[in-house]
């Protein structure tokens, strides 16, 4: 008798969101950028956020990646609840389980593409682990560029060096905001390749806000948000259905 994997299979919870709400200034200058957001992450899944510009994709990700803190809800990253932590914990668990890539690419310009990789490592007081290094750098492809400063790498190549600098401590989790916002097409998808296989050859767990229909049609999930409120989702996405999901989304003028 065969066993046929199954798709109700139950996956573990990498990150979460439960009922976020983030609301920023006050009174008429009141805007309510989260209105209730609740998600779960899986763990080795690669999911994108879309949304207009302003819907909260960002304000999303900050307050899930211990950068910012909601207003009220609660989310946690691997079993550990955000909001029961003291900012010496937060820093850790910032350092230890999660791991940032940005639309800027946020290298420091005097450090070689291997310091850079490896200086949140060194920040957290840990070296490397050999094995590991060597197959992060292998993946993004950036072997013979270890020595180089940020300058005399192309933007596809300095935004590889931040993925790896997000992958080289080995987190629970990736968030990536924009992380082709500043790349021509041949980079990105240089980039969306390298994350696609962290994610299927590591079991990286990924989420990444972008605007762009064909890199978040390299992902296993998209959730669209719009006001601060997640309203649609798909699975095994194509660049088509992200497409149209996009135009039924937008609210029609005139
Ligand atoms: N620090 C802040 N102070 C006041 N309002 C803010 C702040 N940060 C974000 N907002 C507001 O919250 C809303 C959501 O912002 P957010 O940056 O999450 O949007 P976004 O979906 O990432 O947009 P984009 O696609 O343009 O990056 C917007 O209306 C924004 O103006
Ligand atoms: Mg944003």
């Amino acid at each position: 008798m065969t066993t046929t994997p199954s798709a109700t299979t139950v996956r573990d919870v990498a990150a979460s969101a439960h009922d976020l709400v983030k609301v920023y200034g006050h009174d008429e200058a009141e805007v309510r950028a989260l209105d209730g957001v609740s998600i779960d992450l899986y763990a080795g899944e690669f999911t994108a956020v879309m949304g207009p510009s302003g819907s909260g994709k960002s304000t999303l990700m900050h307050c899930m990646a211990a950068l910012d803190t909601p207003t009220s809800g609660e989310a946690s990253v691997g079993g550990t609840t955000l909001g029961s932590l003291r900012d010496k914990e937060l820093t850790r668990l910032r350092r230890e389980k999660i791991g940032f890539v940005f639309q800027a690419f946020n290298l420091i310009p005097t450090l070689t593409a291997q310091e850079n990789i490896t200086l949140p490592l060194s920040l957290a007081g840990r070296d490397p682990e050999p094995e590991w290094f060597d197959r992060v750098i292998d993946a993004v492809g950036l072997r013979s560029r270890l020595a180089h400063k940020p300058s005399e790498m192309s933007g596809g190549q300095q935004q590889r060096a931040a993925c790896a600098r997000a992958l080289v401590s080995r987190p629970a989790i990736v968030f990536a905001d924009e992380p082709t916002g500043n790349l021509d097409s041949t980079s990105s998808a240089e980039v969306m390749g390298f994350l696609r296989r962290s994610v299927d050859e590591f079991g990286q767990t990924i989420v990444m806000v972008t605007h762009d229909p064909v890199a978040a049609a390299w992902t296993d999930r998209v959730v669209f948000l719009a006001d601060g409120r997640i309203v649609e989702e798909l699975r095994n996405p194509d660049r088509d259905s992200i497409l149209a999901t996009m135009a039924r989304l937008t609210p029609q003028v005139g």
